[in-house]
């Protein structure tokens, strides 16, 4: 049975103080959550304050981005081992962000996938298709290819320890979540490309998150689909009572 997570990206929002006062919060509403692996992911300079206040929790420290050298000549760039040694078992990689912004390519999320890999971090990985791709009903396209370079050269083994997040980028930050058709017809069908890539069997591990504007009162919904097994929350993640809400969503 595959795990659930829900997955909290503080993106670039708080400082450490604030970061450190938002986990405070966060940690007693859900001590006492379901069967839920629960992720939060603040900014770098961030991670070893919270990783400190994390010691014994139950709940998990990730980094949004790492670079897919253990170290060297890369200023202004955190290595894998950097964010191991402050705490993270998770990191989030390949957001639409990074892509957008960055330009990050399939090849590169795939190089920092097999990174994490060899540190034993768990990748979430990012695939979403734009809304021009969606008007132009190429969705399935966009996010077959992602998916197909991030996990390209990846053995099954290893792929069943990873998490993908579809987060759709018409979605993120901008209140317009997905229908939960929606979310589970892209779901589906990136479960079936994993089946092709490893086989049922390991497609059946790999939890499938969704991303783009969850929230408390439209979590419940995208939970009970089949093939939605957990959250990447963005803005609703930075308050600890609703996002508290998200990780003990109802089904
Ligand atoms: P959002 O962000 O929840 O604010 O839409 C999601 C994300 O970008 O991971």
């Amino acid at each position: 049975m595959r795990k659930k997570v829900i997955a909290g990206n503080w993106k670039m929002n708080l400082g450490v103080a604030e970061s450190v006062a938002l986990i405070d919060a966060l940690s007693p509403l859900v001590a006492d959550a379901g069967n839920v692996e629960i992720v939060v992911c603040p900014s770098p300079q961030a991670l070893y304050p919270v990783g400190l206040k994390l010691s014994g929790s139950r709940i998990k420290l990730g980094a949004q981005n790492l670079y897919p050298v253990a170290k060297g000549a890369y200023t202004g760039e955190v290595s894998p081992t950097m964010i191991k040694e402050v705490g993270c078992t998770y990191c989030i990689l390949g957001h639409s962000e990074r892509r957008e912004y960055f330009k990050e390519s399939d090849e590169f999320v795939n190089a920092k996938i097999k990174s994490c890999i060899e540190h034993q971090i768990t990748p979430i990985i990012c695939v979403g298709e734009s809304l021009a791709e969606r008007e132009a009903g190429i969705t399935f396209e966009r996010v077959g290819t992602q998916v197909k370079g991030a996990f390209k050269d990846i053995p099954a083994e290893q792929a069943a320890t990873l998490v993908i997040a579809y987060e759709p980028i018409w979605a993120i930050g901008t209140g317009k979540t997905a229908t939960d058709e929606q979310a589970q017809e892209v779901h589906a069908f990136i479960r079936a490309e994993l089946v092709k890539l490893y086989g049922a069997a390991v497609a059946g591990e790999i939890p499938i998150l969704y991303g783009g504007s969850v929230k408390a009162d439209n979590i419940d919904g995208l939970m009970a689909k089949p093939d939605i097994d957990g959250a990447l929350v963005g803005g609703a993640s930075l308050k600890a009572d609703g996002f508290a809400r998200i990780v003990k969503f109802e089904i």
